[in-house]
């Protein structure tokens, strides 16, 4: 089969397209064949093994352990191990694989069935793909942010890939939402539910006197932990997504003065919340937002697209079969 394979850390250019074995399921698991990926930044930081942290932390000092990087795929169940009770062949599938190995960039990969969830009806596989990593790191932060019907929610970061299915759960919640973003998303952001936006070259959300939130999820961390404890109501959760670490370090500390909470969140791949996903997506309340599509040739173009950041949503990666691939 053909995939995307980096046997070194590196720049981009360490990325290449081979043929490599097809992988063969074990006993626990599911063969699915890909018909399309997406791109999360994770996945550039194990190409290159930058911060040098995440070598550390199993991912393989001096090489990548993992050749085939890639967290989220859909695609259709092609075989599966004697012990797999949920799948059989031919069923469609969707998930984050980042908890097995990754391998998402590829025609093929194998992984245990607890991985996978039966992809959303009303969806095509690209539609899919975007979901796994950006919606359950969404869900998962609003969940620790204690989400509640009817509160202020702000979402700094709203038209990027995490932010898209965070405006869009938080108003399943029945929450009130303000997204942050560029000018040229305000509309963008409106358009998938948003009721207020702010646009972050014009004006500061924590600097609004009158304007104070309940629950602030960052996946930009570009403000101090005051600045944003100040734009808080009293018994207000401030939850960061993107890496800082002065919350990481001071957050508790920071928790213990006043009602306000300041947290961070590490995700962690969970099945249940692409169940909870499917559910909401079949129910209409949350659609994808895709900005761009690429071959899984041009993963280092689609990688090095979303590392410019001119992008909105996700980007995706298309996987055609050729007859015997
Ligand atoms: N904690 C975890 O477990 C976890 C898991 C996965 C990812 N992450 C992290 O989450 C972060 C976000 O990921 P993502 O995939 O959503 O990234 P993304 O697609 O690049 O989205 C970030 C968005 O932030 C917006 N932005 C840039 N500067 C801004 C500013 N000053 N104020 C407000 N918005 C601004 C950009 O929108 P405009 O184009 O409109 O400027 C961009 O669309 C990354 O740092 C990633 O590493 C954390």
């Amino acid at each position: 089969m053909k995939a995307i394979v980096n046997e070194e850390y590196g720049s981009l250019e360490v990325l290449q397209l081979k043929e490599v074995e097809k992988p063969t399921p074990k006993d626990n698991e599911v063969l699915v064949k890909i018909y399309a990926a997406s791109v999360n930044y994770g996945d550039k930081i194990l190409v290159r093994g930058k911060p040098f942290l995440v070598r550390l932390m199993g991912m393989g000092l001096l090489k990548p352990k993992n050749t085939i990087v890639g967290t989220d795929i859909a695609g259709q169940v092609e075989a599966v191990g004697r012990n797999v009770k949920q799948f059989q062949s031919g069923d469609e599938v969707f998930g984050d694989i980042g908890a097995c190995g990754f391998g998402a960039f590829a025609e093929y990969v194998s992984v245990p069935e607890n991985a996978l969830t039966l992809k959303p009806v009303n969806m095509t596989f690209e539609e899919a793909a975007a979901v796994p990593q950006a919606a359950g790191v969404a869900l998962q932060g609003l969940r620790k942010g204690q989400i509640q019907p009817g509160q202020k929610v702000l979402i700094n970061g709203a038209s990027g890939g995490i932010g898209t299915f965070a405006v869009q759960i938080a108003k399943s919640y029945g929450a009130e939402v303000t997204g942050v973003c560029s000018t040229r998303n305000l509309d963008m952001v409106r358009s998938i539910g948003a009721d207020h936006v702010i646009d972050y070259t014009q004006e500061d959300f924590t600097q609004k006197e009158q304007q104070r939130y309940d629950l602030i999820l960052d996946m930009v961390a570009n403000r101090s932990i005051s600045d944003n404890k100040r734009a808080l109501s009293p018994e207000g959760v401030y939850v960061a997504v993107a890496p800082n670490p002065s919350v990481m370090l001071l957050g508790s500390l920071m928790s213990r003065t006043g009602g306000k909470k300041v947290t961070a969140l590490r995700q962690i791949p969970d099945v249940k919340d692409m169940v909870y996903m499917k559910e909401l997506i079949e129910a209409g309340k949350v659609v994808p937002v895709i900005d761009r599509r690429y071959p899984l040739s041009d993963v280092a173009e689609a990688m090095r697209y979303l590392e410019e950041g001119h992008h909105h949503g996700k980007v995706v990666i298309t996987v055609e079969h050729h007859v015997d691939a």
